[in-house]
């Protein structure tokens, strides 16, 4: 698939949003457990924190957006985490295994280290094999487990931190 990644837009929000909430809805890949509206979507991006990233992947042929990865400084309660972000990576169900997050990674850790970004630091759910693999595909590595972390639908889910220095 021929890809463009750039920078999300507010008018992105209600593709944003197509792809989202589906992945929530399905219950299985994200600790998110309530869907976003088109409005607070657009608004996140208008407000989007002066080091945080957002980038989407357009389809090239019918400029849809088929993916989207975000992220912002790891916590703004001290400068002692300035140089880590946290990251989320997210692709349209119907387009996954097509290289998208590929791309957007490409992007993400450029960007990332322009802001100086030094280390990305995340979290991944344990029963998500398709995100491990993902990430751990782009250098990440698993530093531990954080058990009974999330609580979906009533059972309990293990969430993988990983990290990656840049
Ligand atoms: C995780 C996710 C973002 C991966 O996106 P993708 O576009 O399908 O990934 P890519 O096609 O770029 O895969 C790149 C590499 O990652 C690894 N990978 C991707 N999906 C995998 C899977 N299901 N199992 C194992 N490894 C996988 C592979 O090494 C793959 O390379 P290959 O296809 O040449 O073997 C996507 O599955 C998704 O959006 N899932 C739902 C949301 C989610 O779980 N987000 C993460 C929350 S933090």
């Amino acid at each position: 698939m021929e890809l463009l990644v750039r920078e999300a837009q507010p008018d992105d929000a209600e593709a944003i949003v197509g792809i989202i909430n589906p992945i929530i809805e399905a219950g299985l890949y994200t600790a998110f457990d309530t869907p976003f509206t088109v409005e607070a979507e657009r608004k996140y991006i208008l407000d989007l924190p002066q080091r945080g990233l957002f980038h989407v992947a357009v389809r090239r042929h019918d400029q849809k957006i088929v993916g989207f990865q975000s992220m912002e400084p790891f916590a703004t309660y001290t400068h002692a985490f300035d140089h880590v972000g946290v990251l989320g990576t997210y692709v349209d169900l119907s387009y996954r295994r097509q290289g998208i997050a590929m791309r957007l990674f490409e992007l993400t850790f450029e960007a990332a280290r322009r802001r100086g970004y030094e280390k990305i630091f995340t979290y991944v759910r344990a029963d998500n094999q398709a995100a491990l693999g993902t990430y751990l595909n782009q250098g990440f590595q698993i530093i531990g487990t954080a058990r009974r972390q999330a609580k979906i639908n009533g059972k309990y889910v293990d969430e993988i931190i990983i990290e990656r220095l840049l």
